[in-house]
């Protein structure tokens, strides 16, 4: 991971790693006041934001309104998807009687983007299943800035930002010592700041803080020593994204069902484990992964969660207690896996930003964390959000468990997993506060 990491910062192209510029160069230090929105557009999800901010880090009010995707906008026109965005966010305001007032506005947008400044990017391609195509290569704020003025709204997006950087900007505004973000969620993600020296393919790249804060789109992240199954390879043929996202098909919400589902069909077909009623897995998707949490989590002594998602959602009936074992165990693995490949990668992070405790790879700056031996391992907060985290324990455990395995336990103890909660909305709307022309509220990152 670091080593992409690396190539990715030296050229375009240079890796699987994009280390996409954001140009955020400054996060939010608690002084905003105001009332901002944003909308934040991810996986399956869809929210409109409205958050009121009062100085010292305090957040007076938020409000926020989620409303799932319709699947055909997914697969729709760039028009009808930012039409149906921008209307939302009128009747919105329009209960909100906030209508006629010029606000700034955060858009979350969470696929890879390739950003010419803080408010506006180019969208590189689409992830998680969206199939766009006329929207790839358009500008995304400007899209939406469109159907925002097609109905008849004075708002304008101030801050585009990724899902991650919206997570990081709310974690520091609570923490200043947070330095990175991750989602695990549909689709999973980081983001951290890095110094503008390091980000060698954009020579003369200056900042006031010295720092801006890179979005990985680790999803896309690829190596010859990850633990490749014909299960993935199988999976990725099923995908409309074949050959890219490699780390996100092992990792998120999105697919680990699937990969659970695949490893199972095979089992039905070289077995007779499942009996002549293993027809249903045979379908693609049909074993999502709120069900495969279900039947990890099941502490029930005769599996019956297990038994009911069988049944119900498999139609599998009747599967004797041995064979429900054996269902949990597929999925306990797939979580595992996912769960200790989601720690590593964050060790890369920490380890190019010299805050893995081994003192080595960035720690040239005194602002990179390494430490001098004997000292102390320095506090690190790393801000992380997704529904796949926040909803599976296990996995959390997992991840946990990994983190302290891979940097031992007294670096692991300096290490904070923060959960914020709708971070990456609430974050682009403090982002917006900050990046509005009217606010004196920058302070470097
Ligand atoms: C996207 C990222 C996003 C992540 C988490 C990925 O599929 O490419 O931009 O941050 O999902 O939502």
């Amino acid at each position: 991971m670091v080593v992409e990491m690396h190539a990715g910062l030296a050229s375009d192209g240079g890796s699987k790693l994009k280390m996409l510029l954001t140009f955020v160069d400054a996060l939010p230090n608690g002084n905003e006041e105001g009332i901002y929105y944003s909308i934040d557009l991810g996986g399956t999800n869809f929210r409109v934001l409205r958050v009121e901010v009062g100085a010292g880090s305090v957040i007076i009010n938020q409000k926020v309104e989620h409303q799932p995707i319709p699947e055909e906008l997914t697969k729709g026109t760039t028009e009808d998807l930012f039409n149906f965005v921008a209307l939302a966010l009128k009747s919105f305001l329009e209960r909100e009687d906030d209508q006629d007032v010029k606000r700034a506005l955060g858009f979350t947008f969470s696929f890879p983007v390739r950003q010419n400044s803080v408010s506006s990017g180019s969208l590189i391609r689409w992830t998680k299943g969206f199939s766009i195509e006329d929207t790839v290569g358009k500008d995304v704020a400007q899209c939406l800035n469109d159907a925002l003025a097609r109905c008849g709204l004075n708002v304008r997006v101030t801050a585009l930002v990724n899902d991650t950087v919206g997570t990081l900007a709310l974690g520091h505004y609570y923490d200043e010592d947070t330095v990175a973000a991750v989602i695990i969620g549909s689709g999973t993600n980081a983001c951290y700041i890095e110094r503008t020296d390091a980000i060698i393919k954009c020579q003369g790249l200056l900042t006031n803080s010295g720092g801006m804060v890179v979005n990985m789109e680790w999803g896309n992240f690829w190596s010859s020593h990850l633990p490749r199954t014909l299960y993935d390879i199988s999976l990725d043929d099923e995908t409309q994204n074949r050959n890219d996202q490699g780390f996100e098909k092992m990792i998120s919400g999105m697919y680990l069902g699937e990969i659970a589902r695949l490893v199972l069909h095979r089992m039905a077909q070289e077995s007779d484990v499942f009996g002549d009623a293993a027809d249903s897995l045979s379908n693609p998707f049909i074993l999502s992964t709120p069900f495969l949490a279900a039947i990890r989590e099941d502490d029930s002594p005769d599996l019956s969660e297990v038994r009911r998602v069988l049944q119900e959602h498999l139609k599998i009936p009747d599967a004797p207690l041995k064979t429900r074992r054996l269902v949990v165990k597929v999925c306990d693995i797939v979580t595992r896996r996912a769960a200790r490949l989601a720690a590593a990668g964050i060790v890369g992070i920490l380890k190019k930003l010299g805050r893995d405790g081994s003192g080595g790879v960035a720690s040239t700056s005194s602002s990179s964390g390494g430490r001098a031996r004997g000292q102390q391992p320095r506090r690190t907060v790393v801000a992380i959000e997704g529904g796949l985290y926040q909803g599976y324990p296990v996995l959390r455990e997992y991840l946990d468990e990994a983190l302290v395995e891979i940097l031992g336990e007294e670096v692991a103890r300096s290490v904070t997993l923060r959960v914020t909660e709708d971070g990456s909305g609430i974050g682009a709307a403090l982002l917006a506060a900050v990046h509005s022309s009217n606010s004196q509220q920058q302070v470097p990152i």
